[in-house]
């Protein structure tokens, strides 16, 4: 497995997506362990891209329960069609909130929070867990971020 990240230091944004997609596709190719998987992806985003908090949220029974992250502590549950988190598990889409405070319903988990993008993966017709992730900058996530994070999906989608 790889071992150390190598991260682009000299390219742009999505060069630093193209760079760590590969590795993060070596990194689980390994390990069967969803968990182990989930929190070396989790640590693997946050040292590329210094995000404020990423992590994931696991479908059980009728919550998302907080999984494997990086960033200061966070909700623990989250309700089916509750906050962005709920809202994505619900429509089976990716939502991207430019300005969290716009988002109705929004869960402040972290008033520093300030812009997110949430993913949901899919198993066999179903939200198996989301990925989410925060800025405390507005407008933190753009079509880059967009088109990257479902780099990350597509290959959490294939050890699902
Ligand atoms: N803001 C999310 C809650 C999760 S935290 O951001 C980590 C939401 O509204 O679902």
């Amino acid at each position: 497995m790889t071992e150390e990240l190598v991260i682009a230091t000299t390219g742009d944004k999505k060069e630093k997506y193209n760079i760590l997609l590969p590795q993060l596709e070596s990194l689980v190719a390994g390990e069967s362990d969803i968990t182990a998987n989930l929190a070396n992806i989790a640590a693997a985003l946050k040292e590329t891209f210094d995000f404020f908090w990423v992590g994931f949220y696991l479908v059980k029974d009728d919550a998302l329960v907080l999984g494997p992250f990086q960033g200061p502590i966070a909700c623990t549950r989250i309700a089916y069609g509750k906050g962005v988190c709920g809202t994505s598990w619900q429509k089976k889409e990716v939502i991207v909130v430019p300005d969290v405070d716009q988002f109705p319903g929004h869960i402040a988990c972290n008033s520093a929070s300030r812009s997110e993008i949430v993913l949901p993966a899919i198993k066999n017709g179903k939200v198996a867990l989301i990925l989410d992730v925060d800025s405390d900058k507005l407008n933190g996530f753009d079509e880059v971020d967009h088109a990257g994070l479902m780099g990350v999906i597509r290959i959490i989608e294939s050890i699902l």
